[in-house]
């Protein structure tokens, strides 16, 4: 059988997608319940970062633990991979270790060729274009707050990026509509936008992208990778910070969500995290829960 990577969230069916979801919610109730689930028992990941991170390693990590199995932590500083090993070496030695690999990296293309080259299922822990695993915490967070997002509408504000590209995926496969309020010049990838027509709606103005919204997601106008850009951005995107003034403007049951980490002051107001509107602490805890779903839907 072809080995199963998820490099984007279109490596999913709807109906796996929602199979993850409802599976994160279960194993999130065993969790809180003390119920053993050592469903990878004797299974190890490599865990690759040439990023930072705080959520996606713990979550792995203890993820990983919970299931039974061991999650070892690679950086690329202290592997070959840092002193110019090719990745389709490097991929098929860890592969012949390990069960299943996650990579946070920069360009697409390197989670892509490690995929290619690796025995095992890969996941993509975030690139400069996708961030699908924070997609199943985000989509987990909504149903269990509100239900099912199927014809909900959703509000992207800020960069067109690798979050955003992952929020168009997903509003494909569970049918939702995407509002995407940018500036110009940073709207998310053409390619995605072209093929998503009619489901994706770019806007200037954040007031009209929000209006009637069920869910108002942002992010940091700076990603990893983009330091030299940051004070450039921040004059930039100056019109587009998530507030209360902001928030009341969408559906009166709106929710908020921000993969963190944020910065209060920029693309948020320094209380947006502790309004009644917000739900970034359950968002940042069900990594856990979706990322358990995930490995069991690919490792065991
Ligand atoms: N949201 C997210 O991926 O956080 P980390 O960068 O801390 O892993
Ligand atoms: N867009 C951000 C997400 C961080 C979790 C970045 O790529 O840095």
């Amino acid at each position: 059988m072809k080995t199963r990577h998820f490099l984007t969230l279109q490596d999913l069916t709807p109906e796996e997608f929602r199979q993850i979801i409802s599976r994160a919610s279960e194993l999130k109730k065993m969790q809180h319940e003390g119920t053993p689930h050592k469903l990878l028992e004797g299974k190890v990941m490599a865990m690759i970062f040439e990023k930072s991170s705080t959520r996606t390693r713990v979550s792995f990590e203890a993820g990983m633990a919970q299931l039974g199995g061991h999650a070892m932590f690679l950086s690329s500083n202290d592997t070959q991979l840092g002193r110019g090993e090719p990745i389709e070496d490097s991929a098929r030695v860890i592969s012949s270790m390990v069960d299943i690999i996650m990579i946070r990296t920069f360009g697409h293309d390197i989670v892509e060729k490690f995929a290619e080259y690796s025995k095992v299922p890969v996941i993509n822990a975030l690139t400069d274009e996708y961030h699908p695993c924070q997609l199943l915490a985000d989509m987990q967070t909504f149903f269990e707050h509100r239900g099912d997002i199927q014809g909900k509408t959703v509000t992207w504000i800020g960069d067109g990026n690798n979050m955003c590209n992952s929020y168009i995926n997903a509003a494909a496969l569970l049918d939702f509509t995407l509002n995407v309020a940018c500036p110009q010049g940073y709207e998310p990838d053409s390619e995605l936008l072209a093929k998503h027509q009619g489901r994706v709606n770019v806007m200037r103005d954040p007031k009209d992208a929000v209006a009637g919204s069920h869910l108002v997601v942002t992010d940091v106008f700076a990603s990893m990778g983009q330091e030299d850009e940051q004070e450039a951005r921040l004059k930039l995107f100056a019109d587009y910070q998530v507030n209360p003034a902001l928030m009341s403007l969408a559906d009166k049951d709106a929710l908020f969500m921000h993969c963190l980490p944020a910065h209060r002051g920029e693309e948020i107001s320094e209380e947006m995290l502790d309004t009644e509107w917000s739900v970034v602490f359950d968002e940042a805890e069900n990594r856990l829960h979706a990322q358990k779903a995930l490995m069991e839907f690919l490792a065991s």
